[in-house]
C-alpha cells in the first residue's frame, strides 16, 4: 500500500470509529486513539524524526491534512451526537397542548352550613345577635345551670358522651342540646350591663341565636349521635309567649320562603321553661302539604333558669327555643334520610352546590 493510501485509509477508520461511538464518552476514547498521545496520528508524526528535511516536509504535510480530516470528522460526530441527545430529550419532556385542560371543581358549602347561614341572615334582621360556644361542657352548664338537677329524669332523656377533666359531682360531656349557651351569653350580659343594672336603670334586652353541634347517644335515619341545634333567646322587662309567636312564625315563613305555612304550639315539658311548648309547622301547599312537623322546643324561661342568669325574675321575663338545623334542611330540601348528612358522599353534597 502506498504511504498516501495508508493515510486515506486511516482517515476512514477514524471516522468508522467515530460513527461507532454512541456516545460522547465513546467517542472521546475513539479520538484518543487518533489523536491523543499515544495516537496513530501521533505516532505517524514521530515517524518524521528519520526522513531528511525534504521528505519531513512533503511527509508532515500529508499528515496534517490527515490529522484536520480527522479532526473535522471528530467534531461533525460530536455535534451529531448533541444534537441527538437533544432531540432525545425534547422528545422526552414533549408537551401535548391540545390535551384537555385538568379541571377544578368549585367547592360549596354544606347544606346544614347554607341553613345555618339562612337562620343567622333571618334572625339578624330581627335584632338577634349570634354566639357560639363549647362543645365540652360542664354539667353545671348543660343540667344544673338550666334547672335540671342530678336526680332530675329529664336527664336521661339526654343520655350523653362523658368526657375526662371533670370531676364526679361535675363531669364534663358533650353537650345534649345548645341550651347550655342561654347561661353562658346572658351571664356575659349581665356581667357587661351590670352598673346599669346596681343603678335599678334598664338592662339593653338580650336577645341572641346560638347555633352549633350537640350530641346525644341515639343512631338512625332520624337522629345522628352529632346533630345540630340553634339555641335562640329573648330576654326583657316585657318580652311574651306572644312575642315568641311573631318571631318565630316570621322566621319559619321566611326560611321556607312561603305564607302557605302555619304553627302549632303543642304543650309539652322542659326543665328549663315554664310553660314549655313543641313547635309543630304545616305547610297548606306541596309535597309536604297537611302534615303536622315538629321544628323546635320553647317555652317561657323558668324563674330558676332567669335566677341563674344573674337576673331578678320579678323583673325579667322571655322566652327560648331551640329548633333542629338539621331537620330544617332535610324539608327544605326534601331529603329523608339524616345520615346522608354526615356520609361525605361528594354526589349527594354536590347538589346543594
Ligand atoms: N334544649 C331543648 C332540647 O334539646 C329544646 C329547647 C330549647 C326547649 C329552649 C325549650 C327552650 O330538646
Amino acid at each position: 500500500m502506498s504511504q498516501d493510501a495508508v493515510l486515506d485509509e486511516l482517515v476512514s477508520a477514524a471516522k468508522r470509529s467515530f460513527a461507532d461511538a454512541a456516545s460522547p464518552a465513546d467517542l472521546e476514547n475513539a479520538k484518543a486513539q487518533f489523536l491523543g498521545k499515544a495516537g496513530r496520528v501521533t505516532e505517524l508524526m514521530k515517524g518524521l524524526a528519520a526522513l531528511s528535511v525534504e521528505e519531513k516536509k512533503s511527509r508532515g504535510a500529508a499528515i496534517n491534512l490527515t490529522k484536520q480530516a480527522i479532526e473535522a470528522a471528530l467534531s461533525e460526530r460530536r455535534q451529531a451526537l448533541a444534537q441527538a441527545e437533544l432531540d432525545a430529550q425534547l422528545k422526552a419532556e414533549a408537551l401535548d397542548v391540545t390535551l384537555p385542560g385538568r379541571q377544578r371543581t368549585a367547592g360549596g358549602l354544606h347544606p346544614v352550613s347554607l341553613t345555618l347561614e339562612r337562620i343567622e341572615a333571618i334572625f339578624g334582621s330581627m335584632g338577634f345577635d349570634v354566639a357560639q360556644g363549647p362543645e365540652i361542657e360542664t354539667d353545671w352548664f348543660n343540667f344544673t345551670a338550666l334547672n335540671t338537677p342530678e336526680d332530675h329524669p329529664a336527664r336521661s332523656m339526654h343520655d350523653t358522651f362523658y368526657v375526662e377533666g371533670g370531676t364526679e359531682t361535675a363531669p364534663n360531656l358533650l353537650r345534649t342540646h345548645t341550651s347550655p349557651m342561654q347561661i353562658r351569653y346572658a351571664v356575659q350580659h349581665v356581667k357587661k350591663h351590670r352598673p346599669l343594672l346596681d343603678r335599678g336603670e334598664l338592662m339593653p334586652e338580650i336577645r341572641v341565636i346560638a347555633p352549633g353541634r350537640t350530641y346525644r347517644v341515639d343512631s338512625d335515619a332520624t337522629h345522628s349521635p352529632m346533630f345540630h341545634q340553634c339555641e335562640g333567646l329573648w330576654i326583657g322587662e316585657n318580652v311574651s309567649f306572644k312575642d315568641l309567636k311573631v318571631v318565630f312564625t316570621d322566621f319559619c315563613r321566611t326560611f321556607f320562603e312561603t305564607r302557605d305555612l302555619v304553627l302549632r304550639f303543642r304543650p309539652s315539658f322542659f326543665p328549663f321553661t315554664e310553660p314549655s311548648a313543641e313547635i309543630d309547622i304545616q305547610f297548606q301547599s306541596g309535597p309536604l302539604a297537611g302534615r303536622w312537623l315538629e321544628v323546635a322546643g320553647s317555652g317561657q324561661v323558668h324563674p330558676n333558669v332567669v335566677r341563674n342568669m344573674g337576673l331578678d325574675p320579678e323583673k325579667y321575663i322571655g322566652f327560648a327555643f331551640g329548633m333542629g338545623p338539621d331537620r330544617l334542611t332535610m324539608l327544605r330540601y326534601g331529603v329523608n334520610d339524616l345520615r346522608l348528612f354526615f356520609d361525605g358522599d361528594i354526589r349527594f353534597l354536590s347538589q346543594f352546590k
